[in-house]
């Protein structure tokens, strides 16, 4: 590391942006550094990276274990813990599901029985115009609720399933892309709070695509409750809008943050990044 790298807030509750750090040559001490800005940010934004898949997945995996997306016809080609994030095919045609996938407000991977530490996306090619990814600050989103409504989410469980939440079924339905998964899911029981293994804050760890259910509680309830909890989350002081540039490498927290693509561009222009997931080692938060 040759200058000390510097963080400069881009968002009202999140969304932090990196400078002084080449994500390509990090050593020890870079690495470090950046460990504690995520600690304390729950989404970075790193300018002008130049990040071949195998970097993705190299630095992805200084935080833990980074994993196959479970869609493998997104897998990138010879590095399977990275994926496409893409709205054109191999020929270059639209690709209707690109466009589409993950435009409803979501944490990651929350149906599998371990959850993701962290995200990582690198833009490659970006619409001339918006096209960003929104994030919400979920740990902000909880201490903002009522006491009365912290009182009642005490003790709940939630069930999460791939995409039979309220925002998922309208966004996946009768997709073939979203077929090619290559797991099947059953419900996973979460609690409606959870506590950030870092920073030790309460979380609110409800999101719209994937929680279709909650213990105990009717069905129309539970949609309510979790409806009326994702309109709370994602009002604008909680959220950040990312504009992306070609270069830029942003990574969330998977336990503090809901995200969803702003899915607000024009599908003719290519957007295409990669992706990787990372899982926590055991005992390493
Ligand atoms: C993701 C995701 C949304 C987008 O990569 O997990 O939801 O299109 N991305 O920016
Ligand atoms: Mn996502």
């Amino acid at each position: 590391m040759t200058a000390q790298p510097e963080l400069r807030p881009l968002g009202q509750a999140l969304g932090t942006e990196v400078s002084g750090i080449d994500l390509a040559a990090l050593d020890d001490a870079g690495f470090a550094w950046v460990q504690r800005a995520f600690a304390a940010h729950p989404v970075l934004v790193f300018r002008d990276q130049h990040l071949a898949a195998a970097d993705l997945a190299a630095f992805g995996a200084r935080f833990g274990k980074p994993r196959p997306h479970s869609l493998i016809n997104y897998r990138y080609p010879g590095c399977p813990e990275v994926s496409y994030l893409r709205n054109v095919d191999d020929a270059g045609k639209i690709d209707w599901f690109g466009v589409k996938r993950a435009t409803a407000w979501h944490t990651d991977s929350t149906y599998e029985s371990e959850l993701p530490l962290l995200a990582i996306l690198h833009a490659l090619e970006v619409p001339r115009e918006r096209g960003g990814t929104v994030f919400a600050d979920m740990c902000a989103a909880y201490a903002a609720l009522p006491p009365v409504m912290k009182d009642r989410l005490a003790g709940l469980t939630c069930f999460h399933g791939h995409t039979s939440g309220p925002a998922g079924g309208d966004l996946y339905r009768n997709n073939e892309a979203a077929k090619t998964a290559d797991k099947h899911y059953d419900d996973k029981p979460w609690p409606a709070i959870t506590t950030h293994p870092v920073t030790g804050k309460p979380i609110l760890f409800v999101n719209p695509m994937h929680v279709h259910g909650i213990a105990g509680m009717a069905k129309d309830d539970a949609w309510e409750l979790i409806e009326e909890l994702a309109r709370h989350a994602t009002q604008e002081q909680f959220t950040y809008y990312h504009h992306w540039r070609v270069g830029d490498a942003v990574m969330w927290d998977e336990r503090a943050t809901m995200h969803r693509g702003a899915g607000d561009y024009e599908p003719a222009e290519r957007r295409v990044m990669l992706r990787t997931i990372v899982y926590p080692t055991e005992g390493v938060t």
